[in-house]
């Protein structure tokens, strides 16, 4: 578990003095209906891009764009011309918000169809830094995700959100932690998303 515990910690130390302030979490199912602030994982994703120097960079689950914008911010601005920064979602928010990030590429669909597949993987030179998954919350969603995505794009680390929320998140990550042991780490406690929890993968 060493070096990813360490990795993590250092993510966020750096994270928290990233300016996120205009990445905010928008619409959300929980009881407060708009969340107009950044949440505490977003500072672990944009600190995690920060200190591994990660620029190559899928997100399956864009929702408002709060994240993705959080991973750019992560991006040093000698990074950002180089970078690839792509988020897919069956939903297209916040046009007024991603005209500041004109980098990010967006997909518009259902991530788990050939298209959308097809076109994400394009966006890449054959492999990824990172890839996040925050889409629905189902474990053979979530493992075709995994399957298509890391199995095509080799990433560095596999991000999963939400891995204590219910039975099947819970489910996948223990035998994610099974398969990868010490290259799995519950990043929950790092990130502060003790209730819904992270996950981070050494994928290589
Ligand atoms: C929890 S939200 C993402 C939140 C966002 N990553 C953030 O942290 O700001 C999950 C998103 O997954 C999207 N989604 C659900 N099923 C999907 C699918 N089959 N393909 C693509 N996106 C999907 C939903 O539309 C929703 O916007």
């Amino acid at each position: 578990m060493g070096y990813l515990k360490t990795i993590c910690e250092d993510a966020m130390s750096i994270g928290v003095n990233i300016d996120l302030s205009d990445c905010y979490y928008g619409e959300t199912t929980g009881p407060c209906s708009f969340l107009k602030r950044p949440t505490n994982y977003y500072f672990f994703l944009a600190g995690l891009v920060r200190i591994q120097r990660l620029s190559q960079i899928l997100e399956i689950g864009t929702n408002c764009g709060g994240s993705i914008m959080a991973i750019s911010k992560g991006v040093d601005e000698d990074g950002i011309a180089k970078s690839r920064i792509v988020t897919v979602d069956i939903t297209r928010k916040n046009e007024d918000g991603f005209s500041k990030y004109p980098h990010i590429k967006r997909i518009q669909g259902d991530s788990l169809s050939n298209e959308v597949v097809e076109k994400a993987v394009k966006s890449f030179d054959g492999e990824a830094d990172l890839i996040y998954i925050d889409s629905l919350h189902e474990y053979e969603h979530t493992r075709n995700n995994i399957n298509i995505y890391a199995g095509k794009l080799n990433p560095r680390y596999l991000v999963l959100d939400d891995i204590r929320q219910c039975d099947d998140m819970r489910r996948l990550w223990s035998e994610l932690k099974e398969e990868f042991e010490d290259n799995a780490f519950d990043a929950s406690d790092v990130s502060i998303r003790k209730g819904a929890g992270l996950g981070v993968i050494g994928w290589k």
